[in-house]
């Protein structure tokens, strides 16, 4: 069995969705380990555009089974929001769906514990509001937290929401530091909610480390989509300016049960360019005014949140970064996203070096407090004026832009198996 993982190696939204679409079909099961609702990527099914933060993007290929596995946390509500969404458009994920039952659940307390933490003035990181970070803290905490499992034995959930609700109130009322009222929330009433979600979530649940042990000894070919990308992993990424979970390859032993063995090959992500939603050190970042390349490449790249809305900071590639991040992922290859982003800017600049207090840095650093001090050291290329979206072989590219993307993958030290010049199918150049 082969099995496949597809990672961002940025700050996220590196266009995965678009790979796992390109390679889906080659493939039994798509598998998401880590996150939750925090993640964003677009589908599109019969010129239909759908959001998914929570299903995995290869949901809406018929013959595929998708898991969210025990690493995922799970809002309810908006499973079911995303599974009735793709109903409506004929997609019927029945049976070929599952959720494991060790997956944690996020309450909406876990969202106000967030909320109060992000108007606090010490605890901000600019997080996407979805109740992340409190889950799996509560999940680590071990005492408060409650799994898929649980929803489906109503006196044990009451019994559970009983004990802990009076204690996230008192959290919450002690949090609010004056400048937010807290919510308060009532435990026979939260418990009535999502027994109610129980209900309709069961068909659903089931133990997926067994049925992926299964399939894999079936010899499916199984997909596992990395949520969020590497630098943001909690980890290796910019900490504390991260999430809360294993976004990189690592993750998917513990986050889905499957031994890394079974993952033979891994593909890294990359934006020609890059960006990152919420705070945190960038040292590439673009930050030059409405006239600047920086908002210049936000515009015509559509760098907005696709959870949050939220305008995407941007900035040139940064070589470092993603050397960094190929190794700890153990890229096989990357796939450059985005190249047509950069067509008519008059030169383009690739990061190959910090310097830190006067001194040379020549490998990356994820502590966010020493990455803040370090400048970037550039290498600058000359930029190209053609329209590239409708290349469709490396030859069809402008020669500054095929030495661009020869670059990159000489700085990061890996091949490029796919340079992306648009959201289409087509608009991708197999290398
Ligand atoms: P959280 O995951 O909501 O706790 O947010 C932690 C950090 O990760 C924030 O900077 C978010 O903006 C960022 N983040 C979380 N999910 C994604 C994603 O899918 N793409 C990009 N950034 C993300």
């Amino acid at each position: 069995m082969a099995g496949t993982c597809v990672v961002g190696l940025q700050w996220g939204d590196e266009a995965k969705g678009k790979i796992v679409d390109l390679i889906g079909d080659q493939f039994d099961f798509v598998v998401r380990y880590n996150g939750g609702a925090n993640a964003g990527h677009t589908v599109v099914v019969d010129g239909k555009t759908f959001k998914l933060s929570l299903l995995p993007t290869g949901v809406i290929r018929p013959a595929t089974t998708s898991v969210i596995g025990n690493g995922v946390v799970v809002y309810p509500p908006r499973f079911f929001e995303e599974v009735d969404s793709l109903a409506r458009a004929g997609v019927d994920l029945s049976k070929r769906l599952f959720l494991s039952d060790h997956a944690h659940v996020i309450f909406p307390y876990h969202m106000e514990e967030e909320r109060l933490a992000e108007s606090s003035t010490e605890g901000k990181i600019g997080t996407t509001g979805r109740g992340i970070g409190p889950c799996y803290q509560d999940k680590v905490g071990r005492r408060f937290a409650i799994r898929v499992g649980e929803l489906l034995r109503p006196d044990h959930l009451r019994e559970r929401l009983a004990q802990i609700v009076p204690f996230k109130n008192r959290l919450c009322t002690a949090f609010a530091d004056g400048n937010a009222t807290p919510k308060v929330f009532e435990p026979t009433a939260l418990a009535d909610e999502y027994l109610g979600y129980a209900e309709r979530i069961r068909p659903y649940v089931t133990d997926t480390s067994r049925l992926l042990h299964e399939a894999v000894k079936a010899g499916k070919r199984v997909l596992f989509e990395a949520a969020q990308g590497s630098l943001l992993d909690v980890d290796h990424g910019t900490y504390p300016y991260v999430t809360s979970s294993s976004s990189l390859p690592s993750g998917i032993w513990s986050g889905s049960g499957l031994p890394a063995k079974n993952v033979k090959r891994i593909i890294g992500v990359v934006k020609a360019y890059t960006s990152r939603v919420g705070r945190g050190p960038f040292p590439t970042e673009l930050d030059d005014g409405i006239d600047g390349y920086g908002e210049r490449i936000r515009k015509v790249g559509r760098e907005y949140g696709t959870v949050t809305g939220r305008p995407r900071r941007t900035g040139w590639f940064d070589a470092m970064a993603v050397r960094y991040t190929a190794a700890l992922s153990g890229a096989d290859e990357i796939t450059v996203m985005l190249l047509d982003v950069l067509s008519g800017l008059p030169e383009l600049k690739l990061c190959v070096g910090y310097d830190l207090d006067g001194e040379r840095r020549t490998h990356f650093t994820s502590d966010a407090y020493e990455l803040e001090r370090c400048k970037p050291i550039y290498e600058t290329l000359p930029g190209w004026t053609e329209d590239i979206t409708t290349a469709r072989k490396l030859t069809d590219l402008p020669a500054a832009a095929r030495r661009y993307v020869d670059r990159v993958g000489e700085l990061v030290g890996l091949p490029v198996s796919v340079v992306s010049v648009g959201p289409g199918r087509e608009q991708t150049i197999r290398v």
